[in-house]
Order: C-alpha cells, then structure tokens, then sequence
C-alpha cells in the first residue's frame, strides 16, 4: 500500500467516562506517552493524511499531541448536537478515497496489524474478535456468513448479549460509503447518540457488501476502563523489553522492570529487577542494579544501584552510583559515589570520592545553587557542601566537615568539627548501673 493513498481518521473526542477520571481518556498514558500518541505514531506509517477528531478538553488534547508531530489535521465534532462515533465522523473530508477509522483509545496496534484493512478494494471492511467476556462491546450479527449489523451493548436484546464476535473498532471504508450514509445516521437508541456502527446495517440494506475481518486481541482492544489502561500497558511493556533484549541488553526478571517507549539503550547494558526507566532516557555499555529508578538522564559506562535515584538532567560517564544515591541535574565524569548521597545542581569531574551520606545542600529555600568539585577531591563521609561553591582540584575535605565557603583552593584540606569531649564514667552514673 503507497502511503498517499490512504487518509486516517482517529476518534478521539469522546469523553471516557468509564475512565472515572478529570482527564480525557485517550491522554492517559502508556508507557510514558499518552495513549492517542501510539495510535498516531502507527498511523504516520501508513498515512500522511491523518486527521484527529476532538471535542472533550479539546485544547488539552491538541496541545499535548502537538507535542510529538507536526503534520496531523484535528476537526472538532459537535459533540454537543451531534454526539457518538457517527457524530464524530460528520465533519471529516478525507484526502483519499480509502479511509481507515481508528478509535483513539486502542494504543496497541501496530501498522502489521492495520495490513489487512489496506489491501482490498472493499466499500467497507470491518474488524471483529470473538471474545469470552464480550460486555461493553458492539455485537456483531452474522447470519449465513454475511455480516447484517453492530448491536451496541446497550441496545441488544438478550439473545443478542450472547453474541461473542465483537466489533473491534477499525474500519475501512471507501470515502463515497461516508458521504452517502453519515448524514443518514440517527440517535434513536438507548445512548441518543449517532453510532457510526450503525453505517453496516444502512450499507447492508443496499447490497453494499461487507467484509469481516478476523483480528487478534492483543493489537485491536480497547481502553474503557483503568483496569484495561493497566492490563494494555503490560502489553506494551513486554514488546519495548523484548525489543532491547533482541537488540542485546540484559534483562533479569524483565516482568518487573518498566521502561518507556522513548528510552534508548546502546551497547552491552544490564538491567536487573524492579528497574524502572523513563523519559528521554540513554542507557549505553552500563549496568543498573536491582530497584532503581533513572529518569530523563544519559547513563554512559557506568553502574547504578542498587536502589539509586537518578533524576532528571544527570549525566553520567565512567562513574560508579551506590545504594541509596540520589543525583539530580548534575554532570559525573569519572566519580565514585557508593552510598547514600544527595547530589544536586553539581558538576563533579574525574578522579573524585564521594564518601558516604555526602549533601550538596543546593536550595536555600528560595533558590538553588550549583555545586563544582574538580578532580581528584576526596570528599569525606557526611559533609555538607553548602552551595554555591566551587572546589578545585585535589582538595580533602575531612568527613563530617560542613563546607560555608564560596570557594576551596587546590592542595588544601577543609575541616570542621567540634572538639570531642570525654566525659568519664557518664555512662555508667547516666543509667544507673554503679
Ligand atoms: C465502540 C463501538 C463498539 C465497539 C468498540 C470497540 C460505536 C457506537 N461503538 O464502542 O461497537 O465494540 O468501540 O472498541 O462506535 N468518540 C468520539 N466522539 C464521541 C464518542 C466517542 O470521538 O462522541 C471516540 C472516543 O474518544 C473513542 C472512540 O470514539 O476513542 C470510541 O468511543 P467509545 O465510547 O470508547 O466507544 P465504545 O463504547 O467502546
Ligand atoms: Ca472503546
């Protein structure tokens, strides 16, 4: 299929709410990107005229969308007068005369998937699965092979609840079918809405024939509910993982690490378990430990963890992280820091030894304030580096020292203690033991 001769049209106006929540549905996210973006990205393999049809939080939705790309139409329904999945189709003009429907709420399908509705020359192909649990969906009434017509849930009789073939919610139709049967659509059902499900039965009573096409669960279901944003995102999670272990990454217990889509790995990376790994992530020849959680950071022959927290805008080169090290915003070349620090807003360079339970103390409340060590510092366990501060290469700086100056010079040793005071046999008279 040419990519030009085939326009796209994704629903996504409806207000979901069985979603039972503040936020449109299709802008719930899946693994770190809002579920309408999937359905766009598989879209734009297939199609350079994709157009988006919105109404509820509208202005949301096309602000977040726009985001990732250029190049998409939205149209607004009147969701008002004329709502449901026919309504949203009133106001489209397609480019072409194949036009694809997609509901915006099925982040799982993938362009493979979509290859069966593009290769036939059908008025209109629908998509069915049969299902063990078909409650929600639109029945499907087939008799004597031949598809007559979409019964929602809440508009079928008994007999018709038991029907297991479901519509799955693609079609194909050609841009002629639409033209001709939307404006006929009406909303004399149990919703008052105008179902676009409702164009098989009209096309069937012409003759126009309409072929079914058998689709599979795992790429064509939908999202109603927050308990099928959970169980969808499983899915999207295992074909990330299994992508960057057939690319060569380690992963052990891959079931209880996530990762999202836009993390990139280079090299030979491990990942052990309970890793969790997102935003604008690059991962290259390093090892995470067990239960750490990088986000938004490039991580560069390093190690991490286990139970480090690598936050937003860090980087790291040849540096080794600990347990209980938390990095945020800052730049680490060639450093050791092995247990339970805090760096934040620092630039520290190589050669240097973070000791245990080390604070940039970087926010005086109002501002925060960067931290610059140079090479070769030692810093020892417990101090505090009160920003701004620079420290120049080859300093000590004495454990439990609080660090107040602007700026520590090459070759000296910073200090700051109180004077240790032994007051004999206090133990004994404290608690009464003589
Ligand atoms: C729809 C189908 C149903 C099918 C199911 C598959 C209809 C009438 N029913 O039901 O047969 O089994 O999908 O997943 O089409 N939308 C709009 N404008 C609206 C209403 C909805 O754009 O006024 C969009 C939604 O944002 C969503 C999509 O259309 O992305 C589907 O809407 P939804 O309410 O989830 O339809 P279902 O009840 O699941
Ligand atoms: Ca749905």
């Amino acid at each position: 299929m040419n990519k030009k001769d085939l326009s796209i049209v994704i629903l996504a106006a409806g207000k979901g709410s069985r979603m039972k929540s503040n936020k449109a549905k299709v802008l719930h996210h899946i693994s770190g990107k809002p579920m309408l973006y999937h359905i766009i990205k598989t879209s734009q393999e297939i199609s350079n005229d994709i157009t988006i049809v919105v109404a509820h939080q509208k202005d949301e939705v096309i602000k977040e969308i726009s985001k990732f790309f250029t190049n998409i139409n939205f149209v607004t329904q009147d969701a008002q007068n004329f709502p449901g999945t026919g309504g949203a189709m009133m106001n489209i003009l397609p480019k072409y005369e194949s036009v694809l429907v997609l509901n915006g709420d099925m982040p799982l399908i993938s362009a493979d998937a979509l290859s069966g509705f593009l290769n036939s020359n059908a008025q209109i192909i629908m998509s069915i699965f049969e299902l063990g649990d078909p409650s929600g969906y639109g029945r499907v009434i087939i008799e004597n092979g031949e598809v007559l017509k979409i019964v929602e849930h809440k508009d079928a009789n008994k007999d018709e609840l038991k029907v297991k073939s479901v519509n799955a919610g693609v079609y194909a139709f050609s841009s002629s079918v639409l033209k001709k049967y939307i404006p006929l659509l009406k909303n004399d059902n149990a919703q008052k809405e105008y179902y676009l499900t409702d164009i098989i039965s009209l096309a069937k009573a012409d003759s126009i024939s309409i072929v079914p096409l058998l689709v599979d669960e795992e790429h064509f279901r939908g999202v109603n509910s927050k308990e099928d944003l959970a169980e969808c995102e499983v899915i999207m999670q295992e074909r990330i993982k299994s992508h960057w272990m057939r690319e060569g990454v380690i992963m052990q217990l891959p079931n209880t690490i996530y990762i999202e889509e836009s993390v990139k790995f280079e090299g030979e990376c491990k990942v052990e378990n309970n890793c969790r790994i997102t935003g604008d992530t690059l991962i290259s020849n390093s090892h995470i430990k067990s239960s750490s959680v990088i986000e938004d950071s490039r991580i560069i022959d390093s190690d991490v963890g286990p139970l480090a927290h690598i936050r937003p805008m860090s980087q790291l080169k040849d540096t080794h992280i600990g347990n209980f090290v938390e990095v945020k915003k800052s730049s680490l070349i060639g450093v050791k820091a092995g247990h339970l620090s805090y760096i934040g807003d620092a630039q520290v360079d190589e050669g240097t030894n973070i000791g245990a339970g080390v604070i940039t103390c970087n926010y005086d409340g109002v501002n925060k304030y960067k931290t610059i060590i140079g090479k070769n510092v030692f810093i020892g366990s417990d101090s505090q580096l009160i920003a701004p501060l620079v420290v120049e290469d080859d300093v000590m700086i004495a454990a439990g020292t609080t660090v107040t100056a602007a700026k520590i010079q090459s070759g000296v040793l910073a200090i700051s203690r109180t004077k240790l005071t032994i007051v004999k046999d206090f133990y004994y008279k404290f608690f009464r033991k003589v």
